[in-house]
C-alpha cells in the first residue's frame, strides 16, 4: 500500500489533517467534563495525531464544519495490519455539535476510504458500556456488535468492559 492521507469531503464536512493550528481549539473541546466521559482520550491527541501521520502509521483527520470552517472533532484509523486487512476506529466530537449527525457522516466518509481506497476488509471500533451516542453511529453505519469483552481496560482506576464492533467490507453500509 502507498500511504497517503486525502482530505475528504462530505455534504457539511471536511475532514482534513489536523496541523499545529487546531492544537488549542482540539484542546477547548476537553473543558466540558462529558466529552471524555467515556473514553480514554488525552488533550495530548491532537499532538499525536500529527506525528502519526507524519511517520505513516495511522490516517487522523480534523473534523471542520465546511460553512463556518470550525474545527468540530477529530476522526482516526488508529492502527491498521495489511497483514490481516484490517484497522481500528477512534473519533471525538465538540459536545456543543453533539446529536446532529455530524460524526456518522464522517465515520461515513471514513468507512468507504477504508473499505473501498485502502481496501481493507475488516473495520473495528471499541465503545465503554453507557456510550449510546458511540454504539448509535457505529450501528448506523453498518457496525454490528460481536461481543463484549469483559473487563478489558483500566479506565479511571476501574475494570470496564469493552464493547466490540466490527464491519466487514461486505456488509452493508446501514443495518440499524
Ligand atoms: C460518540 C459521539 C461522536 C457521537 O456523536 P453524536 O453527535 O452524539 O452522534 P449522533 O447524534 O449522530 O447520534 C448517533 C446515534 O446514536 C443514537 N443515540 C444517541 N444518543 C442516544 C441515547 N442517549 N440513547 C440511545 N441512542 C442514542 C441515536 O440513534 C443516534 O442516531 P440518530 O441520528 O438516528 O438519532 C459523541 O457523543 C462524542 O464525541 N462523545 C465523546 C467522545 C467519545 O465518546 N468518543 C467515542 C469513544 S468510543
Amino acid at each position: 500500500m502507498i500511504y497517503q492521507l486525502p482530505t475528504l469531503e462530505t455534504e457539511r464536512l471536511t475532514l482534513r489533517p489536523p496541523t499545529e493550528a487546531d492544537i488549542r481549539p482540539y484542546q477547548r473541546m476537553f473543558r466540558n467534563k462529558g466529552f471524555t466521559q467515556h473514553t480514554t482520550i488525552t488533550p495530548r491527541l491532537i499532538l499525536n495525531m500529527i506525528k502519526w501521520n507524519q511517520k505513516k502509521r495511522s490516517f487522523c483527520w480534523s473534523v471542520v464544519e465546511r460553512e463556518t470552517d470550525t474545527l468540530i472533532g477529530a476522526i482516526r484509523i488508529n492502527e491498521f495490519s495489511l497483514r490481516s486487512s484490517c484497522c481500528d476506529l477512534g473519533y471525538e466530537l465538540d459536545c456543543d455539535y453533539w446529536g446532529r449527525g455530524f460524526m456518522s457522516e464522517a465515520l461515513r466518509a471514513v468507512v468507504d476510504f477504508a473499505h473501498n481506497t485502502l481496501d481493507f476488509n475488516r473495520m473495528e471500533a471499541y465503545t465503554f458500556p453507557g456510550n449510546p451516542g458511540s454504539d448509535g453511529i457505529l450501528l448506523k453505519n453498518g457496525f454490528r456488535l460481536e461481543g463484549v469483552e469483559r473487563e478489558k481496560m483500566s479506565f479511571r482506576g476501574k475494570k470496564v468492559d469493552t464493547r466490540l464492533f466490527g464491519r466487514l467490507k461486505r456488509d452493508a453500509l446501514t443495518l440499524a
